[in-house]
């Protein structure tokens, strides 16, 4: 595997291999088996890996962990390794934004929902990166995770309406064997609320089947919540649900509905969402 860190040596790199099918997993690093699972996804659906470990300031907000986001390049570049990626992309914010062009990308009403209501601009940031990354490494298809479902929708929102010459492949999610999701943000969990994490996900499926039975939506929300309520320390952001990719309210027939939650922790504030495939119901 090479690791480079500028964009003259990725250009470069890309052009040598630009006949194959390349296969891109963008991550902010501090790589764990959620980030493996969209690695070997790709390792088997393409000739050639491109991997990319950059905390993007641009999706960070003032009052967010981006300077005590846990990072680790020995461990990642040994798991990429593993993985078998071709190109590890490990840029500096200097070498990603040189200057201030003063054009951003904004997302509108995808970003007023969920996540987007208590992170303004974060996916406005996100979009930043993801585009220029797509211009960069020219990718055939690229890989996301259903964990962070809101990026998911947006990204293929996105890349559908603008016509990027891409394919979004959607990967399920990862988790514990209690079910936790994998996510570099668990570090930040104390002891306790470690083993209260779990209930995010208990909570979501909780609410599934409330709603698969009734089809009652307040009256999953209201069971979901209140079983964090009994259960957590932490302090719910949202618990929502609504259908997917769109996230519109749930009167409108949709073949997927998202069921999704945030809590805020001591130091860290977990998400965690269920995809319902309505038509199977
Ligand atoms: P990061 O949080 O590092 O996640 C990188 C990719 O891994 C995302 O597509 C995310 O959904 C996926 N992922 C994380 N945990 C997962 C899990 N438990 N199961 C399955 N997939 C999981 O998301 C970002 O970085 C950034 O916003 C990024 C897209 C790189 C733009 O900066």
């Amino acid at each position: 595997m090479q690791t480079v860190q500028t964009i003259n040596e990725l250009k470069h790199i890309i052009g040598v291999n630009k006949e194959k099918t390349i296969g891109f997993i963008p991550t902010m690093g501090y790589l764990h088996e959620g980030h493996q699972a969209l690695l070997n996804k790709a390792r088997e659906e393409n000739d050639f890996i491109v991997a990319s470990v950059f905390v993007n300031p641009a999706q960070f907000g003032p009052n967010e962990d981006l300077d005590r986001y846990p990072r680790n390049i020995e461990h990642d570049t040994k798991l990429a390794t593993e993985a078998g990626v071709d190109v590890l992309f490990v840029p500096t914010p200097e070498e990603m934004y040189p200057f201030e062009s003063g054009i951003t990308i904004q997302v509108g009403e995808l970003s007023t929902k969920l996540c987007g209501e208590s992170r303004p601009g974060h996916f406005d940031g996100v979009l930043k990166v993801i585009t220029k990354l797509f211009h960069l490494v020219q990718p055939t298809k690229a890989y996301f995770g259903q964990k962070d479902a809101q990026q998911l929708a947006i990204i293929e929102t996105f890349v559908n309406a603008y016509n990027f010459p891409v394919q979004i492949v959607r990967v399920p999610t990862v988790r514990e064997t209690d079910g936790l999701a994998k996510s570099s943000r668990n570090v930040f969990l104390s002891e306790q609320e470690r083993a209260q994490a779990v209930h995010l996900f208990k909570a979501l499926q909780l609410a599934t089947e409330t709603w698969k039975k009734s089809k009652n939506v307040d009256e999953a929300i209201a069971k979901g919540k209140a079983h964090i309520v009994e259960n957590t320390s932490g302090k719910i952001d949202y618990f929502a649900v609504l259908t997917y990719p769109t996230l519109q309210p749930v009167s409108e027939q949709a073949d997927q509905l998202l069921f999704a939650t945030a809590v805020f922790f001591e130091k860290a504030r977990l998400i965690d969402n269920i995809l319902v495939e309505t038509k199977e119901v």
